[in-house]
């Protein structure tokens, strides 16, 4: 059994309870008696046949009732988009991403995070440029040619920003540019790290899982290029698991629109892997 290392402060760890399910507790009321006939007599069928008619309606009505209020609890969230949207990267000062900004400002030893959110407001990614500044890739110092790559060298992919084991997501999960723990998972010097229990991903096969605790790998974004250089995100590698947490990657939230902008975060480095 491995030991894993404590959950970092940014875990999202506590347990999520929504109110939606804080069902009403109903209660016993008493009803006062009702007024004496004053002596007259009943008839007592035509009184029962009232009665009855006066339960079946509010049996009919309590169920009508329950049942429609059950169902607005075991009904699936709705919200979500149905198919997987083109949309243009933005970078961080408000300008259309382009692979040549990009090849220019952010490399495989670019220690902050970049991540935009897609297809949905609530699923971040990285973006990562897997080349190095000092040029040609040896294994060690950075990549090219990887699967899906885009870009003058195929090195710029992106990859979820939410861990695969329990859901923590950036900057608790974090791209680890080379050398920055002694720690190699796999023979890989640079890699993703979660550091809420250590899971790694193998940033240059599709994100695949190194180490566990998490089994699956990271959903992988395809990215895409117009004419003019300008970087798009258009659909999920196929295969790619759905985004932790989501029943598919295109519901639980609202679509991101025509463009997402890049946000820089500072990742959270944890050299603690489970053993
Ligand atoms: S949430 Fe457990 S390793 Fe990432």
């Amino acid at each position: 059994m491995p030991n894993f290392p404590a959950c970092a402060a940014t875990c999202p760890m506590a347990s999520f309870r929504s109110s939606r399910f804080d069902f009403p507790v109903g209660r016993i009321r008493r009803v006062a008696s009702l007024p004496s006939n004053g002596g007259e007599e009943v008839d007592e069928t035509k009184r029962n046949v009232l009665k009855l008619l006066a339960v079946a309606g509010l049996v009919g009505a309590g169920a009508g009732g329950l049942i429609g209020g059950t169902l607005q609890f075991v009904q699936p969230p709705t919200i979500g988009i149905s198919s997987y949207p083109k949309v243009q990267l933005i970078d961080t000062d408000g300008s259309p991403l382009t692979v040549a900004k990009v090849e220019s400002e952010y490399n495989v030893e670019t220690s902050e995070l970049y991540l935009f959110y897609y297809p949905l407001e609530n699923e971040p990614n990285f973006l990562l440029n897997l080349y190095p500044a000092s040029g040609t890739p040896n294994g060690s110092n950075g990549a090219e040619n990887v699967p899906y790559g885009i870009g003058t060298h195929q090195s710029i992919v992106a990859y979820s920003a939410i861990c695969q084991h329990l859901g923590c997501p950036a900057p608790a999960i974090a791209f680890y540019p080379p050398g920055t723990c002694p720690e190699t998972p796999g023979g890989h010097t640079f890699y993703i790290h979660c550091s809420c229990h250590g899971s790694t991903y193998d940033v240059t096969n599709s994100a695949a899982n190194l180490t566990g605790p998490a089994v699956l790998p990271l959903p992988q974004v395809l990215l895409e290029t117009d004419a003019a250089g300008n970087i798009f995100a258009n659909g999920m590698r196929p295969g790619s698991p759905p985004v932790n947490g989501h029943l598919n990657t295109l519901q639980g939230d609202y679509g991101v629109g025509a463009t997402s902008q890049l946000v820089k975060e500072t990742p959270v480095i944890l050299c603690n892997f489970p053993t």
